[in-house]
This record gives C-alpha cells, sequence and structure tokens, in this order.
C-alpha cells in the first residue's frame, strides 16, 4: 500500500509531463508548418510573377481567343514540370490568395497583406461570372477571407455582388443551384457535392445583406443535395442531373471519380465540410447528422489506410497501388476541427484524426523546401480518369492545409473557431 502511495505522485508527474510534451509537440507543428509555408510561398510568389511574364505568345493568342482574361494564379505542376497558372475563371483561382491571407492571419505581419491584396484584386472580374456555381472557391476564399481579416469595404461590395451573380443559377422548381453548363449533351442541370462548399458565400452574404433569398436559397440546395445526392451508406455522388421544369433527378453520375457508383475521395471531403459548415449556419441538426454519417463512412472504410491520407477514390481498382489525394485529407482535417466543437460524444475522436492527418502530412508529404514552385504538400490527385493532375501538388489541398492548422490553433488556444 505504502509503495502505491509513493508512486502516485510519480504517475501524477509522467501523464502531466506526457501532456505537456503532446502539447508542446502541436503547438510546434504549427509553428513549424507556418514556417515552412512563410518560405514556400515566398518563393511561390516569385515564380508565379515569373510565369505569368514568361507566357508564351502560343498561349497568350490561345486564352485571348476564348476570352479569358490573363493568368493570376498557380493550380498544379504539368507533367512536363511546369508551373500551371490560371485566369481568374478558373475554380481554382482563390485559393493562391488565400493562402496568402492565412498567412496574415497567422503572422499578422503586413507583408503579407500586401501580398494577399495583391493576388486577391484580380479575382474581381469573376463577380459578374455566371457561367458556373465555383464562385465561393474563386471570391470567398481569397476576398471573403480579405474581407473578414481587414473589413475593407469594396471587398464587402465585391463579394455580395457574386452572392447575387452566384444566385442568378438557381433553379427553382428543382431546389438546386446549376453547377456546370458544359457537357450539355449529357446533363440538363447537373449539381456537383463540391457545390455544397459555395453555399458558405451565400450565408456570408444573407448576414451582411438580411436578404433572405440568399438563406434559402442555400438551405434548399443543401436539402435537395442530402435527399439526392448520397447512398444508403453516406458515401456521395459527385454529379447528379436535374430536370429543372418537373425537379425531378435524371441521372447520378461521377465525373472526377472511379465510376458512378464508386466514393470519390475528395467528393466525400466537400461533403463533410459542407454539412458541417451549414450546420454552423443555421442550426439545423440534420446536416450536423449528416457530416458526422459520411464521416463514419470515411473513417470505418477498410480502403482508408492507416496515415488517414486517402487514395483518390475509395473504390479505386487498384488500391494499394493507386494515387492519393492529400487535398481531400486536409479538406477533412479542417472540417473535422470544426466538427468535433459541435459534438460531444464524438468531438475529440474527431479532433484527433485531423491532428493524425496533419501530423502525418507534415511528416511525409511536405514539397520539398525552395522547389516544387513553392506548392506545401505533393501527392493530391485532380482527375485520374480524366487523366489530369495525378499525383501532384495542388493548390486546394495546400488551402486546406494552412485553414486546418489555423483551425487546430485557434481551438487548442480557445476551444473554438467561430
Ligand atoms: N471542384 C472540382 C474538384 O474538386 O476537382
Amino acid at each position: 500500500m505504502k509503495k502505491i502511495i509513493y508512486l502516485i505522485p510519480i504517475l501524477f508527474f509522467i501523464v502531466s509531463a506526457s501532456c505537456q510534451n503532446k502539447q508542446k509537440e502541436n503547438e510546434n507543428l504549427v509553428e513549424k508548418d507556418f514556417g515552412f509555408a512563410a518560405k514556400q510561398l515566398t518563393f511561390a510568389m516569385q515564380e508565379v510573377d515569373k510565369g505569368i511574364a514568361n507566357e508564351s505568345e502560343e498561349s497568350k493568342e490561345k486564352r485571348e481567343k476564348k476570352g479569358h482574361g490573363p493568368l493570376v494564379s498557380p493550380r498544379s505542376i504539368e507533367d512536363n514540370g511546369d508551373l500551371i497558372l490560371v485566369p481568374s475563371r478558373d475554380w481554382t483561382s482563390g485559393f493562391f490568395p488565400g493562402e496568402l491571407w492565412y498567412m496574415y492571419e497567422y503572422t499578422k505581419d503586413p507583408k503579407w497583406e500586401q501580398a494577399a491584396r495583391k493576388y486577391t484584386a484580380p479575382i474581381e472580374r469573376e463577380k459578374t461570372n455566371g457561367v458556373t456555381h465555383d464562385m465561393g472557391f474563386k471570391v470567398y476564399c481569397s476576398f471573403g477571407n480579405g474581407y473578414r481579416l481587414t473589413n475593407d469595404e469594396n471587398y464587402k461590395k465585391i463579394l455580395l455582388e457574386s452572392a447575387y451573380t452566384l444566385i442568378t443559377r438557381y433553379k427553382p422548381n428543382a431546389k438546386i443551384i446549376r453547377s456546370w453548363d458544359h457537357n450539355k449533351d449529357k446533363w440538363q442541370s447537373p449539381v456537383i457535392i463540391d457545390n455544397m462548399m459555395n453555399l458558405e458565400l451565400l450565408f456570408w452574404a444573407f448576414k451582411e445583406s438580411k436578404d433572405s433569398a440568399f438563406y434559402n436559397i442555400a438551405v434548399n440546395h443543401a436539402e435537395t443535395t442530402m435527399k439526392n445526392h448520397f447512398r444508403a451508406d453516406y458515401s456521395s455522388y459527385h454529379v447528379v442531373d436535374y430536370d429543372t421544369i418537373s425537379g425531378e433527378v435524371l441521372k447520378k453520375n461521377t465525373h472526377q471519380g472511379f465510376s458512378h457508383e464508386s466514393a470519390w475521395s475528395r467528393g466525400q471531403a466537400w461533403a463533410i465540410y459542407g454539412y458541417t459548415m451549414c450546420y454552423r449556419e443555421t442550426g439545423k441538426t440534420e446536416f450536423l447528422e449528416q457530416a458526422k454519417h459520411v464521416v463514419d463512412y470515411v473513417f470505418t472504410h477498410k480502403n482508408l489506410p492507416d496515415d488517414l491520407i486517402p487514395y483518390w477514390d475509395y473504390d479505386a481498382p487498384e488500391i494499394p497501388n493507386e494515387p492519393r489525394d492529400v487535398s481531400a485529407a486536409t479538406c477533412t482535417a479542417s472540417a473535422l476541427y470544426e466538427l468535433s466543437m459541435y459534438d460531444e460524444e464524438n468531438g475529440a475522436q474527431y479532433k484527433k484524426w485531423a491532428d493524425t492527418i496533419l501530423e502525418n502530412l507534415s511528416e511525409n508529404y511536405l514539397a520539398k523546401e525552395g522547389g516544387d514552385y513553392g506548392f506545401l504538400l505533393l501527392h493530391s490527385t485532380g482527375g485520374k480518369m480524366l487523366g489530369f493532375e495525378i499525383d501532384k501538388p495542388l493548390v486546394y489541398a495546400d488551402y486546406y492545409f494552412l485553414e486546418a492548422l489555423l483551425r487546430k490553433q485557434k481551438l487548442e488556444q480557445t476551444g473554438k473557431i467561430f
């Protein structure tokens, strides 16, 4: 008995020292990754400016013929090793300025604000572009973060105009926002699961303008998607096509997944993030439950690797010899930090999974310092079956990585993110 009494303070000391070490490690992870990001993004800006200045005459001519604006942001790396730069109309154009805003948020150093403003400015022309649903990705990640951090009134105007443009795509009979206008021979009014992400701009616009149209459209879209996009096991289809007159579902397809009936990894990530955000904005528990169901699907999947970085599709036929999709992992990690705030029973587990993802990415998936055009993470997959961006860095993987790191820090320091 005496021995046990002596052991108690020793045990207490060991446990508390190990807790302190864990906290230190976590702080170090965020600090280390932001230190790495500062170097990489400084290099990336040089590479982007160089790439824009050196655009070939052929590329310029092709771009201008199509009516596309100037190149503004990096997206990925070509198979031949060239940097892929995109004009503002590309769905990925807002992520690079978004990363620079996250650098400003973390460091509070005005040099990052200046950089973020520089790469945000050329996205403005998208505010009137009504031919795609990608407005949130482009404008909310860039101007949205900028407004949140600076209260710039001009940014607010741009965001509101963008939100009004986005809701011109709403189809009231089907209660959906049409995602794409391309592939008209295949689909009448396609909605992709990715579109859940663009609703955040509409919820923001509702709060700023008090125009309930934004709120109602976002909620209707989320509810229709919940009804039609998910299988019994809560995995998500990528594309659902609607008849805009009758509102009926015409097809359930994939575009970037392995097959119509497979679970494309990034689609599951968009769903987890999208429904978590919808719960934050509406308080509707059906959205919270949906996010949790998709999390269960992903984290109990037999094909999810031990390091929690998924293959590009949960049903990819050659697993384990398939490329990963780091972008699905970073988006999921960011969403899990938020979800952990809303679920007392599973919150600790959600946070643990998010931490594990960030630890493994930081350990094994970082790009080469001073290389890879300044991207942060390797091993993402854009569209394997379509033959593009296979096992490559992707700008949106990096964006959600920084977002997840910031959320982790906020959660650990203050117990909340929002
Ligand atoms: N939003 C397109 C993609 O996730 O690849």
